[in-house]
């Protein structure tokens, strides 16, 4: 069945959605987005999601078009359109249309596209198996703080770990690790849960928030600093987290097992733990 979709304020068959060629996300990545997770038809930590969404575009210079308020009515009307009950909602913002240059008028009027993706997120099979990683250089650019529509590299290197027989890459810049190529990445070690610190080097995730205090409210410890890929093959137990993984095990490390080579008890903790809070509260907390 065909979905709806929503391009700067009307819904379309998603058969019928245009945009122009000469939008600015199309020819230059000159956009930001965002993905909100949607269970048991509730929006997962919009807010939040709302305000890294101003914070990218105001680094960027573009008009957020609209208040939280419109957002978060936009996204219950997509997800209502389409009968979402799990899965999520993607959002671009882009800087707009015109002639193709590299630098952009004032006045343009932002591109906005949104449409749903109805998916399974609670019942993933590599929760229980857990996921292999490969590790990779991080080429990306140094404002990873932005949520940019850049994903050339990130796209390259989930098909890296394809290509080795993983399931995603962990990026690295001098001997440390980033974050994942769509998710942050963690390692536990002697309980204490490690990940690196927020920076421009990373995306500050909106599921890495709600999962250090979650870590905090149940009494684990948390150290916000880089480990190195040898750190993380010697660590008791690892993890990602994002939107739409939740927290998700990571059992191997370019080939290394990590810990027993399954899932931990402290991230099935941490991931069921999420999970709840997500279900009751929408999570913020
Ligand atoms: N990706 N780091 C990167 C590079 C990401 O692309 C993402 C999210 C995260 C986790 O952020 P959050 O917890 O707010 O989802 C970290 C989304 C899910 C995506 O591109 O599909």
């Amino acid at each position: 069945m065909s979905r709806t979709v929503y391009v700067n304020g009307n819904w379309y068959p998603e058969e019928d959605a245009r945009v122009s060629v000469f939008d600015r996300g199309f020819l230059m990545a000159d956009g930001v987005y965002e993905v909100t997770s949607v269970l048991d038809s509730g929006l997962i930590d919009f807010q939040r999601h709302c305000k890294r969404l101003a914070r990218s575009l105001s680094e960027l210079d573009i008009p957020n078009p609209h208040t939280m308020e419109e957002w978060t009515a936009l996204h219950e009307e997509i997800r209502r359109r389409n009968g979402l009950t799990e899965g999520l909602i993607y959002l671009q913002v882009t800087r707009g249309a015109e002639d193709r240059d590299f630098a952009w008028s004032d006045d343009l009027v932002p591109t906005v596209v949104l449409f749903t993706q109805a998916k399974g997120l609670l019942d993933n099979p590599a929760a229980q198996r857990g996921l292999t990683i490969k590790t990779i250089d991080d080429l990306r650019w140094l404002r990873r703080d932005i949520k940019t529509v850049q994903l050339l590299y990130p796209s390259m290197g989930k098909m890296m770990a394809r290509q080795a027989g993983a399931d995603d890459a962990w990026m690295v810049e001098e001997g440390l690790v980033t974050e994942g190529t769509s998710n942050n990445a963690y390692i536990i070690k002697s309980e204490k849960i490690i990940t690196r610190q927020l920076s421009p080097r990373i995306l500050p995730g909106i599921t890495r928030l709600a999962v250090l205090a979650l870590a905090d409210e149940t009494g684990m410890s948390v150290e916000e600093r880089p480990f190195s890929v040898a750190e993380a093959q010697a660590a008791d137990e690892a993890f990602l987290t994002s939107a739409t993984a939740f927290v998700m095990p990571v059992v191997e490390i370019d080939g290394v097992k990590i810990g027993s080579g399954t899932p931990g008890p402290l991230v099935n903790r941490l991931r069921a733990l999420y999970i709840e809070r997500a279900r009751q509260h929408g999570v913020e907390s």
